[in-house]
């Protein structure tokens, strides 16, 4: 069962109010959008974190405790532990383990699903950067719980039971793996996200699981914008010659242009600490409100032909801190802005290079992207047929 929404539904609501700023039809609830919203919500004097995830999205998606809802000094010091595993060193660790994956993968399968394949590439990568190991035999199942939490976080269908199994799974297996290092019976290497986080003295063990998974399980969500750049590739053939190519330049601009234009996360919430005044509406102290994400990377004020997958756009004009926000806004060191941006765009990049550079068929599939599904992907998963692999 769906929730209703949409990604379209803030946008038409803002649309219908003719106004940046909404009322929405729940009590206590608004909603925010247009060129200048992000610099107002991400404004941590007017709007913090605490006890805005509803439970249901902390069951599935994010868990109990863990960084998303922090905010102040706390936020901070979680913060660093996320910064340190996406420092440029530690991404090209990671590229080497997703590069070598994905030849293996691309020159042994007759056919596969790129989504699904994505999600298994990215699962081993990402347990083996993060120094949380899983044997070979484990990766399926670890790989299909992990997406099964993003899935699932936004309905309340079968879709959702699995993602709260999925969960129970994922934590106790992270669990483990904080307990091996605690108890000296597992050494992760240093500078390894397992390494930092159990050896965090303010992390309680289930908490430390929390956080474990919040490095490995964005990861494997990366599989969407894989689908998503294959989608592009596809449809847009053009660019499969300039990745091939190689100027890298392109391969940063496809990225974010994948990111920016595909459907992943809907919107934002947070809730206002002292009331204020924006566009003529009252927002007063205590009220969630919700940031139009996908509105605002489509708002033609911001993005001039916003429905046309333009990468060269970011040439003429590069992205500002408050405008591409697909993975958040504003700073990223200091605010709640996604650190995982450098190793979600060289990922988008390694695997759209190696798509655009490999020879492969594409069956007659169902390639549509269903708006009113959160989170959206290409139905069939994005069928090939691999038939020489990139060099
Ligand atoms: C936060 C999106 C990949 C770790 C976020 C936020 C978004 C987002 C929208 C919320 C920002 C906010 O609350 O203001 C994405 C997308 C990804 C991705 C679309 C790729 C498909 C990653 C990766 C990692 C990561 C690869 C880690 C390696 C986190 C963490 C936070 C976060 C820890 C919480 C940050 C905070 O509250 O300060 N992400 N992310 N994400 N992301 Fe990502």
């Amino acid at each position: 069962m769906s929730l209703g929404l949409s990604y379209l539904t803030l946008t038409r609501l803002r649309e219908r109010a003719g106004s940046d700023a909404v009322r929405l039809p729940i009590p206590g609830f608004y909603a925010i959008g247009g060129p200048d919203a992000a610099e107002v919500f991400y404004n941590a004097a007017r709007f913090d974190r605490q006890g805005v995830l509803p439970g249901p999205v902390k069951k599935t998606l994010f868990g109990e405790n863990g960084i998303h809802g922090l905010d102040g000094r706390p936020h901070q010091a979680r913060k660093g532990l996320f910064l340190a595993v996406n420092t440029p060193e530690s991404v090209a660790r990671l590229l080497e383990l997703t590069g070598a994956a994905w030849h293996a993968a691309l020159r042994h399968r007759r056919q596969l699903v790129l989504f699904d394949e994505a999600a298994r590439v990215l699962t081993a990568a990402a347990c083996g950067w993060a120094g949380a190991p899983i044997p070979a035999a484990g990766v399926d199942e670890l790989a299909r719980n992990l997406v099964a939490m993003v899935d699932g976080f936004a309905t309340l269908g079968p879709r959702h039971v699995l993602a709260r199994l999925a969960r129970r799974r994922t934590e106790l297996w992270a669990g483990h793996v904080i307990d091996d290092v605690r108890r000296g019976n597992l050494r992760p290497p240093s500078g390894s996200a397992t390494a930092i986080i159990a050896a965090d003295p303010t992390l309680d063990r289930a908490t430390a699981a929390v956080e474990l998974l919040n490095v490995v399980r964005p990861t494997v969500a990366v599989s969407w914008m894989i689908a998503y750049a294959a989608h592009a590739l596809h449809t847009m053939p053009q660019w499969r010659r300039r990745l091939a190519d190689g100027d890298p330049g392109d391969a940063g601009d496809f990225a974010d242009e994948v990111r920016r234009m595909y459907p992943f996360t809907p919107f934002l919430a947070a809730r206002v600490r002292t009331g204020f005044r924006w566009h003529d509406l009252d927002f007063p102290a205590d009220a969630t409100v919700l940031l139009d994400v996908y509105g605002i990377d489509h708002d033609p004020r911001v993005f001039p032909n916003p429905d046309v997958f333009d990468p060269d756009r970011y040439r003429q004009r590069p992205p500002g801190l408050f405008d591409l926000i697909p993975q958040g806004a504003g700073d990223r060191e200091t605010g709640h802005r996604c650190p995982g941006e450098p190793v979600t765009r060289a990922i988008i990049e390694q695997t759209s290079t190696i798509l655009a550079r490999s020879t492969y068929q594409m069956p007659p599939q169902d390639l549509t992207i269903n708006l009113r599904r959160i989170p959206a992907r290409p139905a069939s998963g994005v069928r090939i047929t691999p038939v020489r692999p990139w060099p």
